[in-house]
């Protein structure tokens, strides 16, 4: 393939937020460094993007399907070589567990081969003829131009390229910023995208979002947008687009998916679910359990197993065997979830678990708060870290009214025997969630299923079907028939 151009200048260390023992104490770990582009720099990449899509005639778009999937099987074997070198960095940069490391790494591989399958099938059904009122037309698949994706830093390599790839698979040339943490994991894939793309097909930039990306969207050269983090960050940069009306955006944001916990639930079977649903890589995942809604008659018993329950999961280096808990890769994180809990604490909440609210250096020991009420900012505020709010309910009117009235909308759960009852909550939040998990936490996966979200949670639907569609438009071939 192409020349892999790499920008000198300004550099940005890159600190682990694993701390290690040096003869002055425990000290951060500076682990590499990225270059910082200036909105020029960035610029001439979506420039190299754009010039390779060349308004659809470029190589890239108007190659045939079946030859894309071939460079994209080359870069998948490529990447599988280089697995141990980027679930080390998955460690070093966000501080995750090995084995969600080699989660995230395998579940990415497993999902471009499942984008690969379901492109093949969407490129048969769509090649299909319809017919009606004496038009025949034939429904192609056509890519949209030049696709600006984003990922968030708590899966900076399974999220950014669940919408990377498809892109790419539909003929769109793409510009890619990887996450602010988890930057460097890039590194060792540059060059199995530089032998196995077109160049100017697949352009990766580095640096501040504003300086960068912003300079890419006012250009309004970017035609699809897909974005995994917050609400205000993607409000924002859609806004600077000089012409909104062209720019498709896929949208994965916010969320603060609550559990509810009737009074006939499995008490095990709930506290096992929350404690992974709020706590797997520290509850920094948007689809954590970010509040617990328990029943009156049973949050005594709840909260005595689930607090004993947290205060067991272990703490440490993510590569330690059986570790649970690890270092938060956000600066000033520890200080941000200490304010939510004194926040909640000074309006009559406490820490009700022995070791919450503990810190040291990057890591904060989980603290569940009870109890919670709606007056204090961890009743809606998104706490994407080990902070687990307990609510207590007397009636299922009051969690509906909570669900109903919540900015968010992406998925909850209920935990409960009693179909009747479960039914009809099932009813009061079809029209609110994406996703309603029965007896069982929150989760994104398997990544074959649709994955969206409502109100202030998202904007189109991500999963490996439908983020075909999101990078593609139908175009028809129509011809009369009498
Ligand atoms: O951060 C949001 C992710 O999409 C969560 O995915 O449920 O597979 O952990 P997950």
């Amino acid at each position: 393939g192409g020349k892999l151009r790499v920008w000198e200048g300004e550099l940005n260390p890159v600190q682990s937020p694993v701390f290690v023992k040096t003869p002055k104490g425990l000290e951060p770990k500076v682990i590499g460094a990225t270059p910082l582009l200036t909105s020029k720099e960035s610029l001439e990449a979506l420039e190299a993007a754009v010039t390779a899509y060349d308004n659809g005639r470029g190589v890239w778009p108007s190659m045939r399907v079946a030859e894309r999937i071939e460079h994209v099987e080359r870069f998948l074997v490529a990447m599988r070589a280089q697995r141990t070198a980027v679930v080390n960095l998955l460690m070093w940069e966000i501080g995750k567990t090995q084995a969600d490391s080699e989660k995230e790494f395998d579940r990415t591989v497993d999902l471009i081969v499942e984008t690969i399958r379901a492109l093949k099938e969407l490129d048969r059904t769509s090649s299909r003829f319809v017919q009606d009122q004496g038009i025949m037309a034939q429904i192609r698949r056509a890519p949209l131009g030049v696709a600006l994706c984003m990922g968030p830093y708590n899966y900076p390599l399974n999220e950014t390229f669940s919408t990377l790839f498809p892109a790419l698979l539909m003929g769109n040339a793409v510009v890619f910023k990887p996450a602010k943490f988890g930057v460097l994991l890039i590194r060792p894939l540059l060059e199995a995208f530089r032998d196995s793309f077109p160049p100017g097909v697949i352009n990766i930039i580095y640096g501040r979002g504003r300086e960068t990306v912003g300079a890419l969207m006012e250009s309004g050269k970017v035609d699809v947008f897909a974005f995994i983090g917050t609400n205000k960050g993607a409000s924002e940069l859609k806004r600077m687009h000089p012409r909104p009306h062209r720019l498709k955006a896929v949208l994965g944001l916010d969320a603060k998916n609550p559990a509810i916990i009737l009074e006939d639930a499995d008490l095990d079977n709930a506290v096992k679910e929350c404690i992974t649903g709020t706590l797997s890589f520290n509850g920094q995942r948007c689809t954590a359990l970010k509040v617990l809604m328990v029943h009156r008659r049973i949050v005594e018993q709840f909260l005595e197993r689930f607090t004993a329950a947290v205060d067991r999961l272990k703490p440490g280096m993510p590569w330690d065997p059986g570790v649970a808990l690890t270092p938060l890769p956000e600066p000033g994180k520890t200080a941000y979830l200490k304010g939510l809990v004194d926040d909640a604490v000074a309006k009559g909440a406490r820490v009700v678990n022995k070791l919450g609210g503990q810190t040291n250096q990057s890591y904060y020991s989980p603290a569940v708060v009870y109890p919670v009420t709606s007056e204090m900012r961890l009743a809606t505020e998104e706490q994407f870290g080990p902070v687990i709010p307990v609510m207590v309910f007397d009636e299922e009117e009051e969690v509906i009214r909570y669900v109903v009235n919540s900015n968010f909308g992406q998925q909850l759960s209920i935990f409960g025997k009693d179909s009747a009852r479960i039914g009809k909550l099932i009813d009061a939040f079809s029209n609110q969630v994406g996703r309603i998990n029965l007896n069982c936490q929150c989760q994104r996966g398997p990544d074959t299923f649709p994955f969206n979200g409502r109100k202030d949670s998202a904007e189109g639907t991500l999963s490996v079907a439908d983020a075909l569609r999101v990078f593609s438009i139908r175009t028809l071939v129509a011809a009369k028939t009498t």
